[in-house]
């Protein structure tokens, strides 16, 4: 049964290749101060930066620049931000990039008036927001996190090996998102391919959840078969619209709060492939993939009828003449061999990880309570070793 829910999502989306006609209209509703985000560079190279800062200086905007965001954004990048955005006096945060940018556009966002220590009050006591909050837009140019409509803000803090995501209040939500699926027809097969999973990874994490009938099973169901679908043809074409607009559309589905609605979901995948992160500054669509099949192997038994179901309504597995369990387990193999086939990474060994590690992975792991097996920490580094 579906439970009761509030919802709401205020983002604006323009859509496709004409999207940054619409970043004009957006920037006329704020004042003069433009604080732009962006990450290692990429956007110089690929003429976005240039796209954008035409259309920022024919608004009369005085722009701020915050470039140098990293991938998996951290606490001391958080801080300067901060600081930049507070001296400049920022309207709006402009954020061009991928969803680490945008994160760290929230985070900047929701920090740069707070007085306590933001780490502290956002990602380790989780606190509400109740300071003045900076609007943040976004031109995005990678496609997997869905960041751009949601108001998740995930930033690591090395020194104490933890990676934490606040999933912020709909005021934080990006007011606007350009999304022109060219965008990201620059990116490395590696994140481009990473982006994939992290996709599918999102829908799984709230598919594999719940035992009820709810019609968020079924659009997700079709969000994945569209998703492998695609995928297959952007790994072997990766300029072919078709497949990548699809992509980017699946992918914001799949994390603008819409299919959670009214349902329980898991998320332990992501909480221990954060902890990877922590330690190893991986890529995050990589460190989902290397502990997924063991993930799902592992709490297997204790949803058998939602993995029988996954294996024939997304992998088409015949059911003919088979357990329910030899069901649910085909349907897992195939996962595993669409995988291997578009390119992931499917063993944490390859992001850095080693055997030394493992207990401190475990014990930065935070544990779920929706998933089919409320894992202990014994059962963590089991999966965990069995991703080696
Ligand atoms: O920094 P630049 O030079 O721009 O290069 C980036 C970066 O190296 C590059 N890139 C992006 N767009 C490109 C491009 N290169 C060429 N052409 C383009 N068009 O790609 C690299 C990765 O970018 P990044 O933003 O780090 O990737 P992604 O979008 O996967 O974001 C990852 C971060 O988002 C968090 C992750 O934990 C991680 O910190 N997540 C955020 C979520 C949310 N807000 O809801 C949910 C996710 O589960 C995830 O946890
Ligand atoms: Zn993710």
């Amino acid at each position: 049964m579906l439970g009761n829910f509030v919802y709401c999502n205020p983002t604006r989306l323009y859509f496709g290749e004409q999207a940054l006609d619409g970043l004009q209209k957006e920037l006329e509703k704020y004042g003069e101060n433009v604080l732009l985000v962006y990450g290692g560079g990429s956007i110089k190279k690929n003429g976005i930066y240039d796209a954008v800062m035409r259309i920022l200086q024919s608004c009369g905007k005085h722009v701020i620049e915050d470039g140098g965001v990293m991938p998996n954004p951290t606490v001391e990048k958080l801080y300067e931000g901060c600081a930049r955005a507070k001296e400049g006096k920022a309207d709006l945060i402009l954020a061009v990039g991928g969803g680490s940018v945008c994160d760290y556009a929230k985070a900047v966002s929701v920090s740069a008036y707070c007085e306590q220590d933001p780490w502290e009050k956002y990602y380790l006591n989780m606190e509400d927001v109740d300071n003045q909050i900076i609007p943040v837009g976004c031109v995005l140019t990678m496609v997997g996190t869905g960041s751009e409509m949601n108001g998740g803000s995930v930033i690591t803090n090395h020194a104490q090996k933890l990676k934490i995501g606040h999933v912020f209040g709909d005021n934080v939500m990006p007011k606007f998102a350009i999304l022109n699926p060219k965008f990201t027809f620059t990116l490395p097969k590696y994140q481009m391919t990473a982006g994939f999973f992290d996709i599918m990874s999102h829908i799984l994490e709230q598919y594999f959840s719940g035992e009820d009938d709810n019609t968020s099973d079924y659009v997700m169901e079709g969000l994945l078969r569209s998703l492998i679908h695609s995928s297959r043809i952007a790994v072997n074409n990766p300029t072919d619209y078709e497949a990548r607009s699809n992509i980017m559309w699946i992918a914001t589905w799949a994390l603008n709060t819409f299919v959670a609605m009214g349902k329980a979901t898991d998320w332990e995948v992501h909480m221990i492939g954060q902890s990877i992160g922590a330690y190893t500054d991986a890529t995050h669509g990589m460190t989902l993939s290397a502990v997924s099949i063991p993930y799902y192997k592992f709490i297997l038994p204790y949803g058998v009828q939602k993995f029988k179901r996954y294996a024939v309504n997304v992998w088409d597995v015949d059911p003919a003449g088979k357990t329910d369990e030899q069901i649910a387990r085909e349907g897992l193999d195939r996962m595993e061999a669409y995988m291997k086939e578009i390119g992931l990474v499917m063993h944490i060994s390859e992001l850095g990880v080693t055997e030394d590690m493992l207990e401190g992975i475990a014990d930065g792991t935070f544990i779920m309570q929706g998933g089919y097996r409320v894992l202990t920490h014994e059962d963590v580094v089991q999966i965990l070793k069995a991703s080696m």
